[in-house]
């Protein structure tokens, strides 16, 4: 079922190529789009959310490349824009607000920081719905791999991130 996400690899020999799966079928390459997923996750919520869906092995796309950083508040745009340049799309996750930064306004400060960016981004022509940010509590792995599944399918339905102008929402 093509429409399902796939979630076996190897024994078909499978290409990887940017994201981008080989499914053999009847002798025709079908070609699948995978979103890639850059994930800035701080230390002491959002990456540990990722680490208790490991640990209870929930199952969410592989195609997500996690970066720890201290706190949601340390990730400057530049960042997030250069992971745009590698990726289809940035998930940032961090502690819930308002009160549970441990650095007290981290989150607040990211918060602002990436609705400022979705402007940026649709002034750029780049739909702003590829960043993503989740409060994600310690204690949520379920939360992070249901994060993780439904960004993949909101980006396989935008598609590969594109140079030239997206289509924006109304
Ligand atoms: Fe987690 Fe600040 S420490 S968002």
């Amino acid at each position: 079922n093509l429409s399902e996400p796939c979630t076996w690899t190897g024994q078909f020999g499978w290409g990887t190529k940017e994201g981008h799966f080989s499914l053999p079928i009847g002798g025709a390459q079908i070609m699948r789009f995978r979103p890639r997923i850059t994930a800035f996750l701080c230390q002491w919520c959002g990456s540990k959310g990722a680490d208790m869906a490991g640990t209870s092995r929930l199952k969410y796309p592989s195609t997500v490349t996690p970066i720890r950083v201290p706190c949601t508040g340390r990730i400057d745009l530049t960042h997030v824009l250069d992971a745009l340049t590698k990726s289809d799309g940035v998930l940032i996750g961090g502690c819930y607000t308002p009160s549970n930064c441990h650095y007290k306004h981290g989150n607040y400060q990211a918060l602002k920081r990436v609705e400022l960016l979705k402007v940026f981004l649709k002034q750029m022509g780049v739909n702003p719905d590829r960043v993503r940010l989740e409060w994600i509590r310690a204690s949520e792995g379920k939360k992070f791999a249901e994060t993780i599944r439904s960004f993949t399918e909101q980006l396989e339905k935008l598609g590969p991130l594109k140079t030239q102008e997206e289509a924006m929402p109304e």
